[in-house]
């Protein structure tokens, strides 16, 4: 195994990613402390020095001095549930509770190793956390997808589970090099309700279905054992799985860092109805239908309590209505978060142990802090000891979690993976996966006159104009909870493949003077086009970091519009963002004739933007999240959680669901092609009887002023009923240009006319299809009554209203709609 002195120490970026910013700043002692492994006595543990792939191998037991045979927690014969008892039984409440922190000691006495939980796969394999997973020797990188708001753009659910199962392939390769454990704090799946939030770039944008069908495809693609035994069937709590997954941050956690209000102190003030239809809805989706194997809670507080402690949100929901076959982990320093930054209740450090665990919390992450460790190890026994909880719930909290590693293998290794090793990381087709997710989530903002594709048979030269960090991108591309990549392919590579091309970085103020300007008139006049790369970084928007507007920094603009104003052609400009940028000056400047969204297109992104900008790729991804005007920011706060516009404020709604002001620059959705579609379908409407029977509810619902008669029963709760309602119909979705192309078709429903507070319209499925061109495809459609057409109500039941509803199929660019008319029959 890897001698130590080769070991990546884990960086102090990774405790600034998890949010000890002031003491790393304000205590080096400390960030050393963690640096060096903590002040606990113990030498390095975890995958370091592990020597074995499996727990429950007699020969492991032999060299530590002990017979396997006497521990029946290492009998595959015996159910899990059996064996994991056996495991708990055999601690003492101190075994136990070195146990229940992400540091995980093990328990050498009964042959238990320790085990370091942290691990970060947000977009391909990381090296953010304790160590537990490092590169270096035989590893020195793992395929770095693009970022998740790229891959998300694409619309295509099948990349989503393909990116998935190649990151879990890498994490088993890796696993059996000793250089990966084989539990993942991914993905992120809050909703980006504020243009502002610094996380954009982790999450798949706004809409709460969108982010949903992410995870799901994400979480199985992480999970699912190939063929077999990963599939549906059998006892969900015992079904094996590949890499375990976690979706995070529950709850109603998207502010970081705007002025005064940070994410350890903010208390979001959220309600119910937005609870259920944007805040957990895709968390919901994670677990029951991507059966992921865990939940983190988040740092913040809702109404009140905080997210780790909330009985509610952990036991109630999460465990109990949702059936989480898994374990709940905290944020790093979530539980030390409510005593140092929240005070809540001016809680102790046991009182806080003690009301995360019986909210449901089983394992506690915690950073290093001046030698402390997490709050759960801390103060577990004490928490035992003063009776303010049971010794079971510490068992309880640890059944949870050895279940998890019993069904990855951890004890009884997993056949299907053991053979992975180092020709299975970095691989081409991984490679080539992270160049087709770039290509497929570029989104095509604006093409005026066909300006691109750029046809290399007459573009022979190229100046390619921006901040070197953007032309010639080795950092910018990767995002956060980044790995070492298997190599970068700049957008400069990518680009000089296709034509001769002379780069023009801006830094240090270059292109602001007029001589830069004038220097910039000279090229652009001695090339056959002028492509322009410019956007945000990670010094804009990141974790603890939220934007403070929607503008271009560093002075872009205006050299922007200079370049743009010199060249004799109009220029080409590429944007790297996660959030939207107020680009109007472009979408208005007719000398700037094309803008593509690139996104954070990940190590092979170079090759995908040169890719689309020559035409040898068709764009088809969308926006998925609202590319607003700047205005917009002076309109509302960014700590005001409410998605519906707020009148007595006077601030607008949030997100396409809910916002109909006049400042949108693209809309969610959004997304230009090289060639154009048409729609066609034989279904001109629907209708839909539903006989509500005498145990099934009706609901009042809000209507709108002037609503004449409402009809006798409003609504159906969809909790009461057995929703086997659905509408079928299918869309012939045409290519009637020349170059052969990807076409997301987005499905949305919009509520009854007359219904009040409701969204504008929802979306409830998508289906991104290839069309060649001339051809058609039928792409058909299934809309469960009950999912689909369903709206929130005031008091937070879901429920499908009567009357008639619309769906609406596509955008501007091409659209069509239909009536449905729902009719509960009572
Ligand atoms: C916390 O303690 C302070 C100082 O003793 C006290 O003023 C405050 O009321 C306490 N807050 C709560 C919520 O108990
Ligand atoms: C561009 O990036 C490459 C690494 O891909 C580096 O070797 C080269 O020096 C960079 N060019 C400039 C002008 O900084
Ligand atoms: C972002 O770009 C600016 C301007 O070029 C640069 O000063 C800064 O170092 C960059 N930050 C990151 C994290 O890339
Ligand atoms: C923007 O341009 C102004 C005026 O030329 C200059 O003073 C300033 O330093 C520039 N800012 C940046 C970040 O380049
Ligand atoms: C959709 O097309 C399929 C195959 O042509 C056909 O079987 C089905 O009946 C059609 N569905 C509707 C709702 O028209
Ligand atoms: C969706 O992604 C998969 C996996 O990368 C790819 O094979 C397929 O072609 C994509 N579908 C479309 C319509 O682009």
């Amino acid at each position: 195994m890897a001698p130590a002195s080769s070991r990546r120490r884990p960086s102090v970026m990774a405790a600034l990613l998890c949010g000890i910013v002031a003491a790393a700043a304000s205590s080096p002692a400390a960030a050393a402390a963690a640096a060096a492994g903590g002040s606990s006595g113990r030498g390095p543990i975890g995958t370091n020095g592990r020597n074995y792939t499996k727990v429950c191998d007699p020969a492991r037991f032999a060299a530590l001095g002990l017979a396997m045979s006497a521990f029946p927690y290492c009998d595959a014969s015996l159910p899990y549930g059996a064996r994991v008892r056996d495991l708990v039984g055999r601690l003492a409440l101190e075994e136990k509770v070195r146990n229940l922190g992400d540091r995980a000691e093990g328990a050498p006495r009964v042959g238990l190793p320790p085990y370091l939980w942290w691990g970060e796969a947000l977009h391909g394999v990381s090296d953010v956390g304790p160590g537990g997973t490092w590169f270096g020797d035989v590893v020195p990188g793992a395929t770095s997808f693009p970022l998740v708001i790229t891959t998300a753009a694409a619309f295509n659910e099948t990349l989503w589970r393909a990116v998935g199962g190649a990151v879990s392939t890498e994490v088993r390769a890796m696993y059996n090099l000793g250089h990966a454990e084989l539990t993942y704090w991914s993905p992120n799946i809050n909703v980006v309700r504020d243009p502002r939030w610094g996380r954009a770039s982790e999450t798949p944008g706004e809409d709460p279905f969108l982010v949903g069908r992410y995870a799901v495809n994400f979480v199985r693609g992480m999970q699912d054992v190939d063929g077999g035994a990963g599939g549906a069937g059998g006892d969900p709590f015992t079904r094996p799985i590949k890499v375990s997954s976690c979706c995070k941050h529950f709850a109603a956690y998207d502010v970081d860092a705007w002025f005064n209000a940070d994410r350890f102190t903010f208390d979001a003030n959220v309600q119910e109805r937005d609870m259920i239809e944007t805040f957990e809805r895709p968390f919901e989706m994670c677990i029951r239908d991507g059966d992921a194997s865990c939940v983190m809670c988040s740092y913040n507080r809702v109404n009140g309590i905080p997210a780790c402690a909330d009985h509610r949100l952990l036991r109630e929901t999460v465990r109990d209505q949702w059936q989480l076959h898994g374990y709940i982990v905290s944020d790093c320093d979530s539980v030390r978060v409510m005593v140092r930054d929240a005070k809540w209740l001016n809680f102790t450090g046991v009182d806080a142990t003690a009301a995360a665990m019986k909210a449901g919390l089983d394992l506690d992450c915690g950073m290093f802090w001046e030698g402390a460790r997490d709050f759960f190890t801390t103060y577990g026994v004490d928490a035992v000891r003063q009776g303010k909880i049971r010794e079971a719930d510490v068992d309880n909290a640890l059944s949870n979690v050895y279940l998890t590693l019993m069904r990855l293998g951890f004890f009884d290794g997993m056949p299907e993976y053991e053979s992975l090793g180092v020709n299975d990381i970095c691989t081409d087709e991984h490679k080539e996966l992270a160049a087709d997710a770039a290509r497929q989530g570029m989104v095509l903002l604006k093409n005026d006159a066909g300006r691109l594709p750029l046809d290399p048979s007459k573009i022979k030269s190229v100046a390619l104009v921006g901040l070197l960090g953007h032309i010639n991108a080795t950092d910018v591309m990767l995002g956060d909870y980044r790995g070492t990549p298997c190599r970068v392919v700049t957008p400069y590579d990518g680009i000089r493949k296709m034509a001769a091309t002379s780069m023009h970085a801006c830094d240090n103020g270059r292109c602001d003077t007029a001589a830069g300007m004038g220097i910039g008139a000279v090229v652009t006049n001695t090339v056959d086009a002028t492509i322009v790369i410019a956007g945000l970084n990670m010094s804009v928007e990141r974790e603890s970091n939220d934007r403070e507007d929607l503008l271009l920094p560093w002075n872009q603009t205006r050299w922007i519009n200079a370049v743009a104003e010199a060249s004799p052609s109009p220029i080409v400009l590429v944007i790297m963002s996660a959030g939207g940028v107020d680009v109007s000056f472009a979408q208005n400047n007719p000398k700037i004739g094309a803008i593509v969204w690139a996104g954070y297109p990940g190590e092979e992104g170079g090759t995908a933007i040169a890719d689309v900008l020559f035409g040898k790729y068709n764009p088809g991804g969308r926006l998925p999240l609202t590319w607003y005007k700047n205005e917009y920011v002076n309109q509302i706060p960014m700590t005001s959680m409410a998605l519906r516009a707020d009148g007595k404020h006077g601030y607008p709604g949030r997100t396409y669901k809910f916002y109909s002001g006049a400042d949108v620059l693209y809309p969610f959705g959004h997304g230009l092609s090289y060639t154009s579609f048409t729609y066609a379908s034989s279904t001109t409407g629907a209708s839909v009887t539903i006989p509500i029977r005498a145990w099934e509810h009706c609901r009042a619902l809000t209507y709108k002023p002037g609503t004449s008669s409402p009809p006798a029963c409003p609504a159906v709760d969809v909790a009461g009923h057995r929703c086997d309602e659905a509408v079928s119909f299918n869309l012939t979705v045409a290519n009637a240009g020349a170059a052969a192309g990807d076409h997301v078709v987005a499905v949305y429903t919009a509520p009854p006319p007359e219904v009040g507070d409701a969204p504008l319209k929802q979306l409830v499925a998508f289906q991104r299809v290839s069309v060649p061109a001339g051809a058609a495809v039928d792409v058909p459609f299934t809309l469960n009554v009950c999912k689909a057409f369903a709206i929130v109500e005031e008091t937070a039941y879901t429920v499908v209203p009567s009357g008639v509803s619309t769906v609406l199929i596509g955008d501007d660019a091409v659209s069509l709609s239909f009536p449905v008319k729902i009719d509960l029959a009572v």
